[in-house]
This record gives structure tokens, C-alpha cells and sequence, in this order.
């Protein structure tokens, strides 16, 4: 098939799933901008986004958008340094910062796709997963409802690894996409010289504006966190315990696990 045989074809099928992640990950950013300002919104919006079916499809279509797109970007990889051999480490005359971010996509995509996998196993895997296997997730003792995703905020970002790891990745997705987003126009045959001036000008915009969020996100979530807001505020304990009566009432085991545990008091004060 032409999509998977010819080379252009390959680049085509980076640039349209390149287009649609640059979509999500905007989306998500200005999701997570809801969690900044109205945390009870941003849980309703957790809530909504559960394990319903159209959430669910949503979540697979992602996830197969982000699988094609790392297989068909080692393949090419691995296509251009055959085809190139030993001139890949030649002198050329383009500028040094674009010549990095382009040839280092494949490091700095991994690095992406390392950070991915701690969020997903902080975040996805404790909610959305969580509401597929009918379960609560258990912290410290404590049963917490998937709903609750300012709890979960709550307990990744108040260990202080996590603002680390989450801003090297945010560090390494800059680059990864401010690069991405011009030459996926390029691949996909865009090559004038004004527009690509231009597309790169807004691809730089674009990214520095939804990473500079990110990095906001992440520092004010650190300082909530350690202050433990999200724990103490009065609207968000009343939600927490409406959540967990809905699990109930789906018969989900989501009940407090003992006494002497800390998030307990939280939901249950
Ligand atoms: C401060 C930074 C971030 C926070 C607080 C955050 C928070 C969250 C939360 C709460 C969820 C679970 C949503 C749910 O299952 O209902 C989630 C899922 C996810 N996040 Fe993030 N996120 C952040 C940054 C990022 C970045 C930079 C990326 C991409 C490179 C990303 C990719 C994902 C993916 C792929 C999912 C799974 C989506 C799905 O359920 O289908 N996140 N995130």
C-alpha cells in the first residue's frame, strides 16, 4: 500500500498523526488550565471523560494515533541512516539549532514517550483504567474514586520527582514539536520558502505557549500540592465523597479502607 510502501507516503502518515497529537496535547494543556482555576469543573470534566463509551473511543483512537506515529518515526529513522550511511555525520551548512532537534527526533521522542509512560501510570492507569476494571485505586491505605482527579494531582505532585521528570519531558516535547510542526508541512509537501518561514515562526508560538502553560501548571500543582489543597478544600471534600458514593452505588468496592490513614480523613471529614 502506498501509505506504508512509498516514502512519501510515510511521511505523510507522520505529519497527519503528527497534526492530530500537536491537537491533542493542546487540548489536553487547556484542560489541565480548567484544574488551575475551577478544581471542582476540572473533576466534573475527569468524571465525564471516564470510562464511557465515548470517552473510551476517544482514548483508543489516541492511543493508535500515538503508536503508528513512534513505529512509522523509527522506521524512517532507521530508512534515512541506510540511506545516508556514514554522511549522516557530515558537516552541513544549516543552523545548528535546527540541524539538533532534527536529528536527535528519535532521543527526544523517547524521552517524550519515558515521561508518558510514568504520567500514564500516575494518572490514566489510577482513573480511566481504574473505571474500566470497576475498581478504586488504593493509596496509602486508602480507597480514592477515579473521578477525583485533583486527589490524584494531589498525590503525584507532592513527591518532589515529579515536577522534575514532568519538566524534562515538557523540556524535550518543546523541541520535539517546535521541530515536528514545521516539517510535517514540509513532508507533506508544503516546501515554499515563505510559508515554511512562516509555519515556522507559528510552530514556535504555538509550542512555547502550550509548554510555558505546562511548566505553569506544573509549578503551581507543586505548590498546591505541598500545601495540601487539594486535600483540604471544602468544595473539593464534598465532591470526593459524592464520587465515591456513586462508585458505591455501582456497587464498586470504593469504601474507607481504615482509619488511621491520611487521605481518609480527607474524603471523609
Ligand atoms: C502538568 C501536566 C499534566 C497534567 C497535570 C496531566 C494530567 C492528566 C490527567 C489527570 C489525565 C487522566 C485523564 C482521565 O483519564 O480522565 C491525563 C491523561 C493523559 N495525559 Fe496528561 N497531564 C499533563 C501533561 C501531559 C503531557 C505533556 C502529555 C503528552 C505528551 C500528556 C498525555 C496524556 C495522555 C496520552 C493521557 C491519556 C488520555 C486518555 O485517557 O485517553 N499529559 N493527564
Amino acid at each position: 500500500m502506498w501509505l506504508t510502501c512509498s516514502s512519501i507516503g510515510r511521511k505523510l502518515v507522520m505529519a497527519v498523526t503528527g497534526v492530530c497529537l500537536v491537537l491533542f496535547v493542546t487540548f489536553h494543556c487547556l484542560m489541565n488550565g480548567v484544574a488551575l482555576f475551577w478544581p471542582e469543573a476540572y473533576n466534573d470534566v475527569c468524571a465525564f471523560l471516564g470510562a464511557n463509551w465515548y470517552a473510551l473511543i476517544a482514548s483508543i483512537g489516541l492511543a493508535a494515533l500515538f503508536i503508528i506515529h513512534i513505529i512509522y518515526a523509527v522506521w524512517l529513522t532507521l530508512q534515512n541512516r541506510k540511506a545516508r550511511g556514514s554522511s549522516r555525520y557530515a558537516v552541513t551548512s544549516r543552523p545548528v539549532q535546527v540541524e539538533w532537534a532534527s536529528k536527535n527526533m528519535l532521543v527526544l521522542g523517547i524521552v517524550v514517550v519515558a515521561f508518558l509512560v510514568v504520567h500514564l501510570i500516575q494518572f490514566w492507569a489510577k482513573m480511566q483504567l481504574a473505571e474500566i476494571c470497576e475498581s478504586c485505586v488504593v493509596e496509602g491505605g486508602e480507597a480514592i474514586p477515579p473521578q477525583a482527579g485533583t486527589l490524584f494531582i494531589q498525590i503525584a505532585f507532592s513527591q518532589i520527582w515529579t515536577p522534575i521528570v514532568y519538566i524534562i519531558g515538557f523540556v524535550a516535547l518543546w523541541f520535539h514539536m517546535n521541530h515536528g510542526f514545521w516539517s510535517m508541512f514540509q513532508s507533506a509537501g508544503w516546501d515554499n520558502d515563505v510559508w515554511i518561514k512562516r509555519l515556522k515562526c507559528i510552530g514556535c508560538w504555538w509550542t512555547s505557549i502550550v509548554i510555558a502553560l505546562f511548566v505553569a501548571q506544573a509549578i503551581v500543582f507543586t505548590v498546591q500540592a505541598r500545601k495540601g489543597f487539594y486535600n483540604d478544600n471544602e468544595g473539593l471534600k464534598q465532591q470526593y465523597i459524592e464520587f465515591r458514593e456513586e462508585m458505591n452505588a455501582k456497587h464498586v468496592e470504593c469504601e474507607p479502607a481504615s482509619e488511621s490513614v491520611e487521605v481518609l480523613t480527607i474524603i471523609n471529614e
